[in-house]
């Protein structure tokens, strides 16, 4: 980066509620940038079915290009039924997102679960369950694993996929795992099917070789079905879960649900050069463009940017800051609102997020 060029940050909205909750968390941006002397420029690109409609391409060439070239993607949501009988190059996920991840070589996928204690009633876990704020984060290997190996195939009669992992692969992952680790609470739990999968049991032995490393990291093993049940008996028990990309999508869905709701958790994607950011969510179309869509994930995905990208922690650090503050304060999109509660739109979280910002001693 030369000193005096703006950085450059890619901006994809893509589908569904994606241009809605992008819209806020530019204006968050814009605000944070300012306060922190972030000097950057927004360059816009499509992707997903929005590519597909204009280009006839869910990820074309330009996008690519923009993406390679930028110091940050800033990523909303693909997908939508509108797109899904379409063959998979033109489909918005296996098309579009998926390629990108490829292309920008990210592999690994830190999803932090944000718990709000007001918002514990609206968890659906038990208040004997959750008897404190939940801390637990997802590293989701994104490259590999059933969602990319080879073969695969889709014919008249049969559906093929393969589920592969190299010990590169692994080692590199549980690596991000381990480190993330030691800035928490120092506890990997490695989430596998080492009891039946091949490509599970590579995982466990390569984990446990890059736990050597780190000594001061406890290591559990644990397999995904124990795994889906402990996240609802007793989430306080993790820390850091390290996982294969499949086991992660899914976990990392279950452990957003615990939150009250999936609009809440933001993710980091890792590679070795830019990172992207995106909602852990999805594109929600059954709301979008309603303008009640939850900001709030997207917004935190402009704080995980400034501290990740930027190293800017401060300013990551206000963001979440205001976000806990104005949800003390009452605000409420309808996804985490209680029965009868009040609740504000998309662009209204987006302000109130804005204002708490601006009035914040630097
Ligand atoms: C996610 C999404 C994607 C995934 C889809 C849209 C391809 O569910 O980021 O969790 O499966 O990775
Ligand atoms: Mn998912």
């Amino acid at each position: 980066m030369a000193k005096n060029k703006p950085s450059v940050i890619a901006v994809l909205s893509g589908d569904g509620i994606g241009p809605e909750v992008m819209q806020e968390a530019v204006k968050v941006l814009e605000i944070a940038g300012k306060r922190h002397n972030l000097k950057y420029e927004l360059k816009f690109g499509f992707i997903g079915g929005a590519a597909y409609d204009r280009f006839g391409d869910p990820l074309p060439e330009k996008t690519k290009k923009l993406c390679l070239e930028s110091d940050a993607v800033l990523l909303g949501s693909v997908g939508g039924s509108k797109w899904d009988n379409l063959p998979q190059e033109k489909r918005p996920e296996t098309g579009g997102l998926l390629p990108l991840r490829k292309v920008m070589k990210l592999f690994a996928n830190i999803r932090p679960l944000n718990f709000y204690e007001e918002l514990t009633e609206i968890s659906p876990l038990s208040s004997s369950v959750i008897n404190k704020k939940v801390d637990l984060v997802t590293v989701r290997e994104l490259a590999g694993g059933i969602y990319f190996s080879k073969p695969k195939y889709l014919s008249e009669d049969e559906g093929l996929d393969t589920m592969l992992y190299k010990k590169e692969e692994v080692r590199r992952i549980a690596t991000v795992a381990f480190q993330l680790a030691t800035r928490r609470k120092k506890l990997v739990t490695s989430v596998d099917k080492a009891n039946v999968l091949n490509s599970s049991m590579l995982w466990r032995k390569i984990v446990n070789e890059v736990a050597l490393e780190y000594p001061g990291i406890e290591i559990r093993h644990m397999y995904v079905d124990n795994a889906a049940m402990q996240l609802i008996l007793n989430p306080h028990q993790f820390d850091v879960i390290l996982t294969t990309n499949l086991f992660g999508d899914i976990l990392s869905d279950e452990s957003a649900a615990i939150s009250g709701s999936l609009g809440m958790m933001p993710s980091v994607s890792l590679g070795d050069n830019t990172h992207l950011y995106e909602p852990a969510g999805g594109s929600a179309p059954d709301i979008a463009g309603k303008g009640i869509a939850n900001p709030i994930a997207m917004i935190l995905c402009i704080s995980l940017m400034l501290d990740y990208t930027f190293g800017k922690t401060a300013a990551a650090k206000e963001i979440s800051y205001s976000i806990e503050q104005i949800i003390k304060q009452g605000l409420r999109t309808p996804d985490i609102a209680m029965k009868n509660q009040k609740t504000v739109t998309t662009e209204e979280m987006g302000n109130a997020v804005c204002e708490f910002l601006i009035q914040m001693p630097i």
